[in-house]
């Protein structure tokens, strides 16, 4: 197990991961997921009470995450932990060199920590981020059950873990470097010079160079991606089966996949017949379903877990609703305007009714105005109300 361990931190070491540029400025737009607000509206359809907040960045590798953290987070106390110390010495520069550490008002804590041992750390956290590192332990089970025992009671878990249909070209040619390692196996920079050179020898018709060529290429120039993905000494790739036998030994309950758009069978299938007869398929086997029809897109799993039981307000309650409190949700980008970039960073044309519903949420959350109060001066409805939840423009307070 240690071996394993001792590999995977070499290789980070070797390689720091990810190898994005340290900038002198903040980093660009917003990531939502990093955001607690506006995961938290994603997962539970409403905005957190909670102000005082405490996040873990898992596996933090060189910072790129823990850097939105700080930033979306202003006032939280944030604990970054990763086992390779080059990384982590990356990682503070970057939150250094950024200066987004001038305005935050939080605590940060870099820590070289192996997360195996998570159960150690002191509390709990409403926001745990594990994005790439627990398939690369030697058991992702006792990571995740670990980790899973230290979200706070109406906490967040996010996970990214890779997919096996759509790393199948990725699998063949790091067993192929392998076999040619031989007893070089470790030796990760001589592992990327191999690679690189059956890269450069393949002849066209391989289907391992097309799908390098089409998806990876761009990334993989910089040797950390390349060795990232063709020379890992351990990767555990799921299913939607072995996945969901992973998420259960969590103990904590599926919220959804932070990818949602991807995993509406719609997309995929045009026949009413056949939509029919997929609806009455559980929400695994749907999920299945669409991985087997879009295979070579299923290169990952991202999604949320919570602490059941796990509730998301719908707002079909009229009166509910009716009460409620709408604030603009944080991650946008053109407001005041309408067209705009969504939560996704997709374009959203508003309607003018939209657009009048939006203006009242914008205004400063202590005026208190409720939905009942907006519709009674903008002519729009619940409807309307509800698809801007639902597109996760706004949040209910
Ligand atoms: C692919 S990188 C992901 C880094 C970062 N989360 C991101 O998404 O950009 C995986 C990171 O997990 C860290 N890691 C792997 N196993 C770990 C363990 N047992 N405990 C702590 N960190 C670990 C590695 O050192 C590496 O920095």
């Amino acid at each position: 197990m240690s071996e394993i361990k001792n590999a995977v931190q070499k290789l980070y070491n070797t390689y720091p991961f990810p190898p994005d540029p340290l900038l002198d400025e903040p980093p660009p737009g917003y990531n939502w997921r990093w955001h607690y607000q506006s995961a938290y509206n994603f997962c539970k359809g409403k905005k957190p009470q909670k102000k005082q907040l405490r996040i873990l960045d898992a596996g933090c590798g060189t910072g790129s995450s823990t850097e939105y953290l700080v930033l979306h987070n202003p006032t939280a106390d944030i604990l970054a932990v990763d086992i390779s110390e080059n990384a982590l010495a990356t990682a503070q520069k970057r939150l250094q060199k950024s200066g987004v550490l001038n305005d935050f008002q939080g605590n940060i804590e870099f820590r070289q920590f192996n997360l195996e041992n998570s159960r150690e750390l002191d509390g709990y956290f409403d926001l745990i981020n594990s994005v790439g590192v627990l398939h690369h332990m030697p058991n992702p089970v006792i990571g995740i059950q670990a980790l899973a025992d230290k979200l706070a009671d109406d906490g967040l878990f996010h996970i990214f873990v890779y997919g096996e249909l759509g790393r199948w070209e990725i699998l063949l040619m790091q067993r192929a470097i392998a076999l040619l390692q031989g007893d070089k196996i470790g030796d990760y920079r001589d592992g990327v010079a191999i690679g690189r050179e059956l890269f450069a020898g393949l002849p066209e018709s391989s289907r391992i160079l097309q799908r390098e060529k089409e998806r990876w290429a761009l990334e993989n120039q910089r040797d950390e991606c390349f060795a990232d993905m063709y020379v890992h000494p351990n990767e555990f790739d799921y299913n939607i089966d072995t996945l969901f036998e992973f998420i259960n030994t969590s103990g904590l309950e599926f919220v959804d996949f932070s990818n949602r758009d991807f995993w509406q069978i719609e997309r995929l299938i045009k026949s009413e017949d056949l939509l029919q007869r997929a609806s009455q398929l559980s929400t695994q086997e749907r999920y299945r379903l669409i991985e087997l029809l879009d295979p070579s897109n299923v290169t990952h799993y991202e999604f949320f877990l919570a602490k059941p039981p796990h509730h998301r307000e719908t707002w079909q309650d009229d009166q509910l609703l009716l009460e409620a409190k709408p604030e603009l949700n944080p991650c946008m980008l053109g407001w005041e305007s309408k067209s705009l970039l969504d939560y996704n960073y997709q374009p959203i044309n508003l309607s003018d009714s939209e657009f009048a519903l939006m203006q009242w949420a914008s205004q400063n959350p202590s005026q208190n105005v409720t939905v009942k109060d907006i519709l009674s001066q903008v002519n729009s409805t619940l409807d309307e109300v509800r698809s801007l939840i639902n597109r996760q423009l706004i949040m209910m307070a």
